[in-house]
């Protein structure tokens, strides 16, 4: 490959900024991880995320040029990694303009796209002749044609291939109701797409792009992308980005990246973006962001064996301390885990009676064994499909669809056990056991007051004798906060709340504000417990299947008997009535 200027991954991310600085953009720091405020997405998957209200309400942005170094993660593409561009972790560079052409400062396609030239061949001295554009042009669509961006890349100097394309390659929106979007220029550098420019001058409304008054600039481009095409690779993972990883892996396993790309591309992604992911305050959990947390680590580990690496590792690629702390923990977690099952695979699979027996094929891995290794020892059909391939051992054809279907119908049968006699988690009907059930909801909505609103319900187990509660945080509760709490509660049980029941659809419910954390185990209508006085702000409104008392004055005196850590990131709150 033909190189330019050789520049480090910091020497472009500081050449871009100071670029659009001097162009008279203000540099902002990248958002976290976490979008603030926004629902609709798990993680920040591009630079425009944290601006996206400024494209609507421009009078709001700091000023109305910014260009960024956004950190994005996207889960879409985690089967692809593997191979030399995909990445779950990756920096984008961008600019941006709101506004246009109301707010004075602001920009459109002529300077974005003329800008997006200077910066590649004459800041980058890349040559003129590796560059090609493309625009939006897409005659199924209603959105009509960009001759404007045509027009203006028919203008630039050197540019001579410029290529229509279409509304699955050219046209840009979050997807999101009420986000911009719209028809983008992309630059590609030896047919590699670098830097896509999109032109927000829609937006998505009840599913059609409708045209907005004021329009703007969003642009990204991939940091490690451009750093491997500018240090002469094809391959992302051989740029100084990648250097410290990469070497760590070798050393530790042994193996050479040259001979293992697939299973060092992976531990080396995996590993950078959980380490990005803790480090902005995500934990390894069962839901939303933790989930994706941990199976990036489970991934990594699975992948480590396939390069020798049997004992716990990820610490090693790491020197942030609370990084290493967390997949640590994981990864013990998992390996007890994957232990156990390779025991019963072993058993399972007649490794432990095989030795040299040639008829091997009787000990065909089945549909029912699948099952059975992940119901009972936890096994992610991945793993078990690894560890077969590692072992030698063959798995019957068909089996894994089965396996599927197997699974499929397990979780609908708990879907409907859990929705049965005792409902709300309860272990029987008594008296006891429901005025603890209401204690419970009282609980969750006290934490939610308390501590913080993003606490969730991650499990319950009430008995007549006392209440266990599980719900996501960070940290060990204080003494201070466990006192606030039996307060809090205490003092609505005083207030003597009446208990509403209302019936619902679930899409009723969540506008109603309630909470609930089992989204899909419910079915269609949902009953909704509302404590609170009426015409009055509910103290707690919780989408529940379970009996409640009819005032919480019956309750008597709430007292939390113990609080501990149940899993990563995970409270353990048992509590009693007196
Ligand atoms: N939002 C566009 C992208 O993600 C440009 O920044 O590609």
């Amino acid at each position: 490959m033909i190189t330019s200027k050789h520049l480090s991954a910091d020497e472009l991310r500081e050449k871009f900024l100071n670029f659009f600085e001097s162009r008279g953009h203000k540099i902002l720091p990248s958002s976290s991880l976490l979008p603030e405020n926004d629902p609709s997405v798990l993680f920040t998957t591009a630079g425009m995320q944290q601006f996206k209200r400024f494209y609507l309400f421009p009078e709001e942005a700091p000023s109305v040029r910014i260009a960024t170094c956004q950190k994005c993660v996207r889960t879409g593409d985690i089967d692809e990694v593997g191979d030399q561009t995909h990445l779950t972790f990756f920096e984008m560079l961008g600019n941006f303009s709101f506004g246009y052409p109301r707010e004075k400062g602001s920009y459109f396609k002529k300077e974005a796209i003329e800008w997006a030239w200077e910066f590649l061949t004459k800041e980058l001295e890349i040559d003129k002749s590796r560059i090609y554009a493309t625009y939006f042009k897409d005659d199924a669509k209603e959105v009509p044609e960009d001759k404007e961006s045509l027009a203006i890349l028919q203008q630039v100097e050197g540019l001579d291939d410029i290529r229509p394309q279409g509304f699955g390659d050219n046209f840009w929106s979050l997807g999101t109701e009420g986000s911009p979007g719209g028809p983008t220029v992309e630059f590609y550098v030896d047919g590699v797409e670098v830097w896509n420019l999109v032109f927000n001058e829609f937006v998505l409304k009840n599913g059609t792009y409708e045209p907005s008054e004021l329009k703007g600039i969003d642009t990204g481009m991939g940091l490690e992308r451009l750093t491997a095409m500018m240090q002469g690779k094809s391959d992302v993972f051989q740029t100084d980005l990648f250097d410290a990883i990469i070497s760590k892996i070798e050393e530790i396993s042994g193996k050479k990246y040259d001979e293992n790309q697939k299973e060092f591309r992976i531990i080396a992604d995996h590993i950078r973006s959980a380490a990005a992911m803790i480090a902005d305050g995500v934990l390894p959990s069962n839901k939303d962001q933790g989930y994706v947390l941990r199976r990036l680590i489970r991934r990594a580990i699975v992948q480590g064996r396939r390069i020798g690496l049997y004992d716990n590792f990820t610490d090693q690629l790491t020197d942030n301390d609370l990084v290493r702390t967390e997949t640590s923990k994981e990864e013990l977690k998992f390996r007890t885990t994957l232990e156990k099952g390779m025991r019963q695979f072993d058993i399972i699979s007649g490794m432990t009676v095989r030795k040299n027996d040639e008829h091997w094929s009787k000990y065909e891995i089945d549909a029912n064994q699948l099952f059975d290794l992940y119901q009972t020892y936890g096994m992610p059909i991945e793993v078990t499909a690894e560890i077969a391939l590692e072992k030698d051992i063959p798995i019957k054809e068909g089996a894994i669809g089965l396996f599927e279907v197997m699974k499929k119908n397990h979780q609908q049968k708990s879907r409907t056990a859990s929705s049965g006699m005792f409902k709300g988690g309860l272990a029987d009907n008594k008296v006891e056991t429901t005025r603890l059930h209401t204690a419970a909801h009282l609980l969750l909505a006290a934490l939610r007051d308390l501590l913080s609103e993003d606490i969730e319900q991650k499990g319950s187990n009430i008995t007549e004798e006392r209440l266990r509660f599980d719900f996501n945080y960070p940290s060990k509760l204080t003494d201070e906060q466990i006192k606030e709490i039996e307060d809090l509660v205490n003092q609505k049980i005083s207030e003597a709340l009446p208990i509403k029941m209302q019936e619902m659809s679930l899409d009723e419910a969540k506008t109603s504000g309630a909470t609930g954390s089992f989204h899909d185990r419910y079915g269609d209508k949902v009953k909704i417990f509302t404590i609170g006085k009426e015409g009055e702000q509910p103290f707690s409104r919780e989408i529940c299947g379970g009996p409640h008392v009819e005032n919480i004055s019956q309750l008597g005196q709430f007292k939390i008997i113990k609080e501990e850590s149940s899993s990563a990131g995970v409270r353990r709150i048992k509590a009693i009535l007196q």
